[in-house]
């Protein structure tokens, strides 16, 4: 099927390529010029394990192309995917001018044939009546259907995840929608459940801010474990091995960030509060994500006493392994704050280093990830990038002025570390 998507980030840009992978023909759209030419130059702007081999192979096969214009998208697409940002707002609630745009983009350029939009950006519950309201004000005689079809890719396993989903969500507000939506998704093989627009809209929202919630827990369930002597990663086994309850998001640290969770649950929130319901166990989760960062933070200044011109080294900047995504990262909020009280912090991450340069430009980035160790009074371990495991950590300790290390995510074995010498501090063990 002819299928086009609007906004070619980490979303657009990895469903585009799966959607031609699966043999659909897939134009992706971008306003901003400088992509969409490094793209068609056969660049990729993000690091996704196995995207570049992917768009490569079916830009060649003649089955992916980049464009800027939603006009020639939309005028041999059946369906258009809206996969454009949907950032925070000050007040928490979700700035959906991005869609409106678009939606008002593709009014104008819909002809006679009928056309199927699809809502593939997170937004709050009722976003996608609107998105029906805008596109037949703008164009009254427009044929057109509007599905909310959320999106659950994890970045850093993007491609994988859009290729074997769990389940395919389609909120539809006519059945017209339903064949089509079922012929793009079929070679997934994966559950398609088809539910009404509200419902989809909500079934993302929901989710993102359970998964939240379930780290908060964890979080909580740790401080515990510390005040306790208990350790959380049995604490954690124990619980996961429940079916019910389920191993995964049970991993302490210093908290959720990304460009997902933060704004999905404060905008979840906020849209309950204007349905008239208070979420207070979600403002709750936000409160112990906050504290979770400042509790790893008093850890380190309770070792260093004086934070001011102490040597600070930072491995991982990424807001999580397997990204180049530093996004509301909390590695960065953590670096921020040393800076902030006169640290001089230096930091390696294996992909992450460039698009953080300019969040934390007093940080001195460096080739190697031991090199953060020189001279350094204390190590972070802020993201869990699975080769930091492999580190040649005693040679790291010889180059440190202190061997204070401080595991943010959990990610070294703390008997190994201590039997090396170093005075190691993680997350509930
Ligand atoms: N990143 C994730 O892991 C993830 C997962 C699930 C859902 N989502 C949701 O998907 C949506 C997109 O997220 P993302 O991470 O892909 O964002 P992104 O910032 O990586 O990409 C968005 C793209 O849209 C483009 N864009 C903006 N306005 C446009 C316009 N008017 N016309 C054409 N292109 C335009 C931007 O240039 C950018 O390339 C958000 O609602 C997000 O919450 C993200």
């Amino acid at each position: 099927m002819n299928l086009a998507i609007v906004g070619s980030g980490y979303v657009g840009l990895v469903t585009g390529a799966c959607f031609a992978e699966v043999g659909h023909q897939v134009i992706c759209v971008d306003n901003d010029l400088k992509k969409v030419h490094s793209l068609q130059d056969g660049h990729i702007p993000i690091y996704e394990p196995g995207l570049e081999e992917l768009v490569k192979k079916n830009v060649a096969a003649g089955r992916l192309s980049f464009t800027a214009s939603i006009g020639d998208a939309v005028a041999v697409s059946k369906v258009i995917f809206i996969a454009v940002p949907t950032p925070p707002q000050p007040d928490g609630s979700v700035d959906l001018s991005f869609v409106e745009g678009v939606a008002r983009e593709i009014a104008v350029h819909i002809k006679e044939e009928y056309r199927i939009v699809v809502d593939k950006s997170t937004v709050p519950v009722k976003t996608g009546e609107k998105v029906a309201q805008t596109i037949s004000r703008y164009n009254p005689g427009a044929d057109i259907d509007v599905v909310s079809n959320p999106e659950f890719l994890r970045e850093g396993s993007a491609v994988e995840d859009l290729m074997k989903p769990d389940r395919i969500v389609v909120g539809v507000s006519s059945n017209r929608a339903v064949g089509p939506m079922k012929e793009i998704y079929t070679p997934f093989n994966a559950p398609i459940m088809i539910t009404d627009l509200n419902s989809a809209e909500l079934i993302k929202h929901a989710s993102n801010s359970f998964l939240s919630l379930k780290i908060s827990y964890i979080n909580a369930v740790a401080a515990i474990c510390e005040a306790s002597g208990a350790n959380i990663e049995r604490v954690a086994d124990g619980m996961g091995a429940d079916k019910r309850i389920g191993r995964a998001f049970l991993n302490a640290g210093i908290g959720y960030g990304g460009s997902c969770f933060p704004k999905d649950i404060s905008a979840f929130i906020r849209i309950s509060e204007e349905l008239g319901y208070d979420f207070r166990l979600l403002k709750e989760v936000e409160t112990i994500n906050r504290d979770q960062k400042e509790r790893f933070l008093k850890k380190i200044r309770e070792a260093l006493w004086v934070l001011r011109h102490k040597k600070i080294g930072v491995l991982g900047l990424a807001f999580k392994g397997n990204t180049d995504d530093v996004r509301s990262s909390v590695a960065i909020a953590v670096i921020q704050q040393l800076v902030a009280e006169g640290a001089e912090v230096r930091a390696y991450d294996p992909k992450a280093m460039d698009k953080a340069r300019s969040l934390v430009p007093e940080v001195k980035m460096v080739a190697q990830a031991e090199d953060v160790a020189d001279g350094a009074d204390a190590l972070l371990v802020l993201t869990e990038w699975t080769e930091f495991k492999s580190l040649p950590w005693l040679a790291i300790k010889k180059r440190m002025l202190s061997p204070l290390l401080f595991d943010g995510r959990n990610l070294l074995n703390p008997d190994e570390m201590r039997s090396l010498g170093f005075t190691y501090t993680s997350v509930g063990r």
